[in-house]
């Protein structure tokens, strides 16, 4: 369970007003322990917490995350201000609204754009902020509880909201393909135009433990790549058959910088590596890189299409934000980072965050093959490994048979 920062007193009345534990910025960590300590009220709860925390501390994974990825962060926004102020070379791209992308004779009249991981976090403030540009926004989630709670919460803050709710499971091909097919029925039974406008991948976990999917795939590194590459595949023909520009949206992380060498072979993507640790940091981080190897292959293969100008293919990178990415971290140690971060002036709320999101999903639509960072409509290169043609390739050939192998897999148990 992740303690909001700065929780009030008046939660529990039991810690004194005056709060004697040191300087100012260290409170709300001090607050946090404590408030751990009185809400789990229990001795071996805290016990737990305690050993958990020690367990994740004394490995490299930890301060991979914690030296590497705040270097990345700290390196990004560098290159960014180097760019804009010094170089004054940073790429800007104004936003454009969907509807002026749409002629009047079309028979779009409300672009449809699909979200997924919409249950929480970027998704959730994403879907809500598409919404009040006028998108009919389609919210996938694999809780169908927290889409309902989503889907209320969007309605009730904008009236005009047209919001629609399906249950997608990113890891199962199966669940990939059924709500191709229950997209698909929708569309014809609201008598609307057969084609969505923008697929924003945005689901993604960040998994301390090795489990895998029921096709035996490392399960973050399906939910971070592999479904989405899947998900984009069989949504295709709906994204092309749009009667206006459509546009996929791929949302990363900084973290793909720590990178500096990789295999995207089909065992790497099953078993990451055999130690007993599971490298979870590395996973993430390559999962990242893999969904901007991605975003540019795709990029460079509607480009070669006849249908080129209509889909574009973007990454978007939000930056450090306060979501429930880190769920299966401590509490007290997302918590502590989350302070660090707040120090740095590096931590964004999802509000703030997903104007970057926006930035990507807005941009004119000849904007294709780009890296979106730091919001105001900026670009970035990303690192040089991402732009690596032969890896990109040899990463989509791969991803081809596994979609292959999933396919076959679902025709054999449906026959
Ligand atoms: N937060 C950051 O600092 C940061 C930085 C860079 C990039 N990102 C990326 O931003 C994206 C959104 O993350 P977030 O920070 O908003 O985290 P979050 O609050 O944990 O949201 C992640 C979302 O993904 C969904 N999801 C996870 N596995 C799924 C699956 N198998 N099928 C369908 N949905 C699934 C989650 O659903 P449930 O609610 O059901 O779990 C949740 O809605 C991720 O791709 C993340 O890697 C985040």
């Amino acid at each position: 369970m992740v303690f909001p920062l700065g929780r009030p007193s008046s939660v529990t009345g039991e810690i004194p007003r005056t709060n004697p534990l040191g300087p100012r910025w260290l409170r709300p960590c001090h607050s946090s322990v404590l408030l751990l300590i009185l809400q789990r009220g229990n001795k071996m709860e805290v016990v737990k917490e305690l050993r958990e925390c020690l367990h994740i501390i004394f490995t490299v994974q930890f301060w991979r995350m914690a030296v590497l990825w705040t270097l990345a962060l700290v390196f990004s926004y560098l290159k960014l201000f180097s760019q804009t102020i010094l170089l004054q070379k940073s790429k800007r791209y104004s936003r454009r609204s969907p509807k002026d992308c749409i002629s009047a004779s079309a028979p779009v009249t409300r672009p449809v754009c699909i979200i997924t991981g919409a249950t929480s976090g970027l998704g959730a403030a994403a879907a809500y902020a598409l919404s009040k540009e006028g998108f009919y926004v389609v919210l996938a989630g694999r809780s169908s509880e927290l889409i309902s709670k989503v889907t209320s919460d969007i309605k009730r803050r904008n009236n005009d909201a047209c919001v629609k709710a399906f249950q997608v499971d990113i890891t199962s091909f199966e669940s990939i393909l059924k709500f191709k097919s229950s997209l698909q029925q929708w569309l014809l039974d609201s008598n609307m135009h057969s084609s969505v406008q923008l697929l924003i991948n945005n689901a993604g976990i960040l998994a301390t433990s090795r489990r895998l999917t029921s096709e035996g795939y490392d399960e973050m590194i399906t939910s971070n790549y592999i479904g989405a590459f899947c998900l984009t595949k069989v949504l295709l023909p709906l994204l092309e058959n749009s009667p206006s520009p459509s546009r996929v949206v791929n949302v990363t992380s900084f973290t793909h910088w720590s990178v500096q060498s990789m295999q995207v072979d089909r065992g790497t993507m099953k078993c990451f590596s055999k130690s007993k640790c599971y490298p979870f940091a590395r996973i993430y981080e390559y999962s990242k890189l893999c969904l901007l190897l991605f975003s540019y292959e795709l990029h460079r293969q509607v480009g070669q299409m006849e249908k080129s100008h209509k889909l574009s293919v973007v990454a978007v990178d939000p930056g450090a934000v306060k979501t429930n990415i880190m769920r299966e971290i401590p509490s007290s140690i997302s918590q502590m980072s989350y302070i660090v971060l707040k120090i740095l002036g590096l931590l964004q709320s999802p509000e703030n965050a997903v104007c970057s999101i926006l930035d990507a999903a807005l941009a004119p639509p000849e904007i294709s093959g780009v890296y979106f960072f730091g919001g105001n409509g900026r670009t970035l290169n990303s690192s040089a490994l991402s732009y690596d043609v032969r890896l990109s390739t040899d990463l989509w050939d791969t991803s081809c048979n596994l979609f292959r192998e999933f396919h076959l897999a679902v025709k054999d148990t449906s026959t």
